[in-house]
């Protein structure tokens, strides 16, 4: 497997390094994939938004948090008043990664050497973006902004230095969407850590 692409020269902003990335093949992930899902979103954006990895809805349309996660997402952001569209929205991994069963393409978590290959284009988007707050949506986008292991429910909900940036983790909504008889309460923590983006 070849390493990692160097990053597109920074004067070439994102679209440079989408470009890049569009064509990355540093880990096996991008041959069964559609296409690889690149952050979106204003390139001086002061918050980022990190999810884990696109679903299919992602792979299909190119786009991060179109599917059921980013519905939710988004209902959440829409209760405190937040416009996604203000934020970088992207993925620590720009792959999707699925097992098929018929026909459906189910969602199996990145490998770490996955994770390791895509860790360059989220440092990328991080130099080009800059942004003042991060905040990780679930374990594995934490990790990969922390470099190190968390435990979430222990730690999320607040901000923390790293680096340049203020960085706070909260639940991924693929987890509230998961959580059954929990969900409405689980929902309702998700909406409670993100309202720590209301104040400036
Ligand atoms: N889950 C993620 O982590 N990211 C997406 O873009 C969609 C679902």
């Amino acid at each position: 497997i070849p390493g990692p692409l160097p990053p597109a020269p920074a004067e070439q902003g994102l679209a440079g390094l989408r470009a890049a990335a569009s064509a990355c093949r540093a880990c096996r992930l991008w041959e069964p994939a559609t296409q690889t899902v690149f952050g979106e979103g204003p390139e001086d954006a002061e918050v980022m938004l990190i999810g884990e990895q696109p679903g299919d809805e992602e792979d299909l349309s190119g786009r991060p948090f179109v599917g059921p996660a980013g519905r939710l997402l988004d209902r959440a952001l829409g209760e405190l008043g937040l416009d996604r569209g203000a934020f970088y929205v992207t993925n620590a991994v720009k792959h999707f990664g699925f097992e098929q069963r018929g026909t459906r393409r189910l969602h199996r978590n990145p490998a770490a050497g996955e994770r390791a290959a895509c860790s360059v284009w989220l440092a990328a988007e991080r130099m080009q973006v800059r942004p003042r707050r991060i905040v990780c949506l679930g374990a594995i986008a934490a990790e990969a902004v922390l470099g190190r292991g968390v435990r979430l429910q222990e730690e999320r909900g607040r901000w923390f230095p790293a680096g340049d940036a203020s960085v706070m983790l909260t639940a991924h909504p693929s987890f509230v969407l998961r959580a059954g008889p929990e969900r409405a309460a689980a929902y309702r923590e998700l909406v409670a850590d993100l309202a720590l983006l209301q104040a400036g």
